[in-house]
């Protein structure tokens, strides 16, 4: 079976799920949005409305496209307010516990042969999947990256029992949200923050070892690897507290030291400095 995807419910309405659920809707998927708090339901409704005012103001969509892409999304507190999805994308808190309960929920809410994705960073496809039985082979991992409007991957993640036709249906899926889907087998940090995590780690150690200030290892890594951000910069983005929690992920999985966060790394999440969204970290973001 390989049935088009019509409509999706989207767990979780942080910055990922709300990213999620908008290029859903835009792409002609009804979406219901869901959340245990409802003031992120709202901040989601608010990030929507705002991007499409901004895309009808540089005219590039007209009022009534806007319009119709916010009439496809439902915002709700309750999985169980979902008009029968045929795939339910949990972007939820990147915890394991958390994640399994969630997905123990949403095997009973979407039945088979509903597609049960999560956008999770670091965390093991297999290992969510391992208690839900027979409804294993419907877990997969479809890892969006931030911005999702913007960033044109998504890194399908097959877990030990994912079946082919959640497989299948997971890559048409990405494929009709106008992104780029490639697939990797179910290993800590997946492809991308494998590679990704070594070398933000490894920019900590030379900034704290005096190698360079901040500024300039981005700058060499701009100008001299032509990477669109440096990687310290793309820590403050990510958040360093993700970050960290990604390598300790790695470290643990991997048993290799190189994943270690540096301790100037661990050092600045211990004094709360986040990055962008508390207003520094590496950098200071006064705005924020
Ligand atoms: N932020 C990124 O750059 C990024 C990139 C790729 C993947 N991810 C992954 O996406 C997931 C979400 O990350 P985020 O940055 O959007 O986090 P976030 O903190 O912005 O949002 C998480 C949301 O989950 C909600 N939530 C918690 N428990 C819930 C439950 N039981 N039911 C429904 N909602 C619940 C929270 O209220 C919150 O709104 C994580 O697994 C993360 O690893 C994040």
């Amino acid at each position: 079976m390989n049935a088009s995807i019509n409509s999706v419910a989207v767990i979780g309405a942080g910055t990922m799920g709300a990213g999620i659920a908008l290029v859903s809707a835009q792409s002609g998927l009804k979406v219901t949005l869901v959340d245990v708090k409802t003031d992120q339901l709202e901040r989601a409704k608010n990030y929507h409305r705002k991007t499409l005012d901004r895309s009808v103001e540089k005219q590039r969509i007209t009022r009534s496209e806007a319009d119709a892409v916010i009439a496809r999304v439902t915002f709700s507190t309750s999985m169980g307010d979902s008009s029968s999805p045929e795939c339910a994308i949990e972007a939820a808190t990147e915890d394991m516990d958390l994640k399994k309960k969630i997905f123990g929920q949403m095997r009973q809410v979407f039945p088979a042969p509903a597609v049960l994705a999560t956008n999770t960073s670091s965390i093991s496809i297999t290992e969510i999947a391992g208690g839900l039985g027979t409804d294993a082979g419907r877990v997969i991992g479809m890892h969006f990256f931030n911005p999702v409007p913007v960033m044109a991957l998504v890194e399908v993640i097959r877990g030990l029992a994912t079946n082919e036709d959640t497989l299948a249906r997971t890559i048409s899926l990405a494929k009709a949200l106008g992104k780029t889907p490639v697939q990797v087998n179910d290993r800590a940090g997946f492809v991308s923050n494998r590679v990704l995590m070594p070398m933000i780690n490894e920019a900590f150690f030379a900034w704290m070892e005096g190698v360079s200030g901040p500024n300039e290892i981005d700058q060499i890594m701009k100008l001299g690897c032509n990477f669109p951000m440096g990687p310290l910069r793309l820590a403050d983005f990510i958040g360093l507290d993700v970050c960290h929690d990604i390598m300790m992920v790695l470290y643990r999985e991997l048993g290799d030291e190189k994943f270690f966060p540096c301790p100037l790394l661990r050092q600045l999440v211990k004094a709360g400095r986040l990055g962008d969204k508390c207003g520094h970290g590496v950098y200071e973001f006064p705005a924020k």
